[in-house]
């Protein structure tokens, strides 16, 4: 019988760049890419190019680089955003462009201010002016769910005779309840009647915890592609989590009866990988990827599992790239055991890049008999996947004690400048930021600070997380060290970096 498909289009690198505090740099979004593209998603969303100079920089590096996914670039509905989106997407193998307009009374109203048939003829006229650059053009009812139904059948139609070959029906604030947002596409199905000229797609967002069930009824209901994001990260409450929706498709195959060309092994690196780059750490608890997914407490359960693993496993771990195996590393481990460990937690790391990580590993090794995996984690993230552009950690010394007024003396290169000061603090953290704080001149916020121990044990590696805010942007910065106060500093400085990034970013009405 031949295979039905779902296509899997990833918008991890636009919608769930949006997520608060989430921000990534061009390395990292091009690192984050070549990993989709290597876990077989369809479609690359790679950013919102006339956003800012960064995006259009990333749609453009990423669309040269994975010529095995189509790439797409966000653009309103105008000439402007279309022109940019295209500017940076016409050397991809298969460029997309994706353009959007909204389609309820409610942000007709108050958002757009303009009336259903204004928007019907902006919505045919961007499309027509997106098709003068590629055939492969997709067109999003923003906040479909509160359309009206008959006037978005109406824009659906017009859209696919205007050459849309995918029309996306988005539940933008996540409203929708699973039957009611199958029965839509339903609708749509039997109303529109030239739907067969296009892929219908859907895009949930998950303020009500139904991203991911709603996107499974709208397939159910003839949807033939879904719009989601690695770990679920998105807009406020995030996007349906790419992953929950693959393995419940690949997990379900008798009653939905559809693949994906994703390649689920490589489920679990990809989510560490967004989770590292972007500072969002993945609940415990979370399906298919969490560190709990495949942890078995109960006794009952444990009793189950060691008679017949279906008792209380519906999917193995393997499935999902989780490895079964134990390999401690420790001082005496080579070169190549760490390179053999790295590629099974899915680091395909450049020789550089691993040098680089393996001087930090020896380093940590001297420090602390047993390195587990997370430990290693933490040293591909600390010293190769985040790429600090603006501000670099040269020295770091502080002296702080019970008799002691904390003081720490920092030397920083801030574009290619090195920077020295000394400053004081009521600990020694304090002492530490404030004369980052000095040196850099930031206006930020501190709005948390986090210490974590990364593995057991007093020498332990501590992870630090740093959120900061200014005018409104926000951003989470990561350090590891052994020593905590080295890892806050990483932290912090990680977080300045992504926060300048970020405010880069100029458009003010994005979905
Ligand atoms: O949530 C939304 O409506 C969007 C569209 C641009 C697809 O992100
Ligand atoms: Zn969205």
């Amino acid at each position: 019988m031949k295979k039905k498909f779902i296509k899997i289009f990833d918008t991890t690198l636009r919608d769930g760049e949006q997520s608060p505090g989430a921000s990534m740099n061009i390395d990292e979004k091009l690192r984050v890419a070549k990993q989709l593209e290597k876990l077989g998603v369809d479609v690359i969303e790679a950013g919102f190019p006339i956003a800012s100079e960064g995006d259009f920089e990333a749609v453009r590096r990423i669309a040269k680089a994975v010529p095995r996914c189509e790439v797409a670039g966000l653009a309103r509905a105008n000439e402007k955003d279309i022109d940019r989106a295209w500017e940076a997407l016409k050397h991809a193998k298969k460029p997309r462009i994706h353009t959007f307009l909204a389609t309820s009374d409610i942000h007709l109203k108050y958002k757009l201010k303009k009336s259903r048939e204004e928007v019907l003829e902006a919505a045919v006229r961007a499309v027509k002016y997106a098709c003068k650059y590629t055939e492969n053009v997709e067109f999003s009812a923003e906040d479909a769910v509160r359309s009206d139904k008959a006037y978005l059948s109406k824009v659906v139609a017009a859209v696919i005779s205007a050459g849309a070959k995918t029309v996306n029906i988005p539940d933008t604030v996540g409203y929708a309840i699973p039957s009611e947002f199958g029965n839509l596409i339903k609708y749509l199905k039997e109303h529109v009647p030239n739907i067969g000229k296009a892929v219908i797609s859907v895009h949930c967002h998950n303020d009500l915890g139904l991203a991911v069930a709603n996107s499974l009824a709208a397939i159910q209901n003839g949807a033939g592609q879904v719009e989601c994001t690695i770990n679920g990260i998105g807009e406020r409450a995030g996007n349906a989590s790419l992953e929950e929706i693959v393995m419940a498709l690949k997990t379900r195959k008798a009653l939905f009866g559809f693949d994906t060309d994703i390649v689920t092994e490589q489920l679990y690196s990809t989510s560490r990988l967004v989770s590292h780059i972007t500072g969002i750490v993945v609940q415990p608890n979370k399906a298919v990827v969490g560190a709990n997914a495949f942890a078995h407490e109960a006794g009952i359960h444990q009793d189950g599992m060691l008679k017949e693993k279906a008792t209380y496993e519906i999917m193995t771990p393997e499935s999902v790239g989780v490895s079964q195996s134990a390999i401690v590393l420790g001082k005496h481990s080579g070169r190549h055991a760490f390179k053999a460990r790295l590629k099974e937690l899915g680091y395909d790391l450049s020789e550089k890049d691993l040098e680089l990580a393996f001087e930090r590993f020896k380093k940590l090794a001297d420090q602390k008999k047993e390195i587990f995996d997370e430990d290693l984690d933490a040293i591909v993230a600390d010293e190769v996947l985040r790429i600090p552009d603006k501000i670099k950690l040269i020295y770091l010394n502080v002296s702080s004690g019970s008799v002691t007024v904390p003081t720490a003396t920092v030397e920083l290169e801030v574009d290619d400048k090195k920077v020295l000061k000394a400053g004081f603090g009521v600990g020694p953290v304090d002492a530490v930021f404030k004369t980052i704080a000095t040196i850099t001149k930031t206006k930020s916020k501190l709005l948390r600070y986090s210490v974590d121990a990364i593995t057991g044990g007093t020498d332990a590696q501590g992870g630090v997380t740093v959120r900061l805010e200014e005018g409104g942007k926000t951003a989470i910065g990561q350090g590891t060290d052994t020593d905590i106060i080295v890892a806050s500093a990483k932290a912090y400085i990680n977080a300045l970096n992504k926060l300048e990034y970020r405010k880069k970013k100029t458009w003010t009405d994005l979905p």
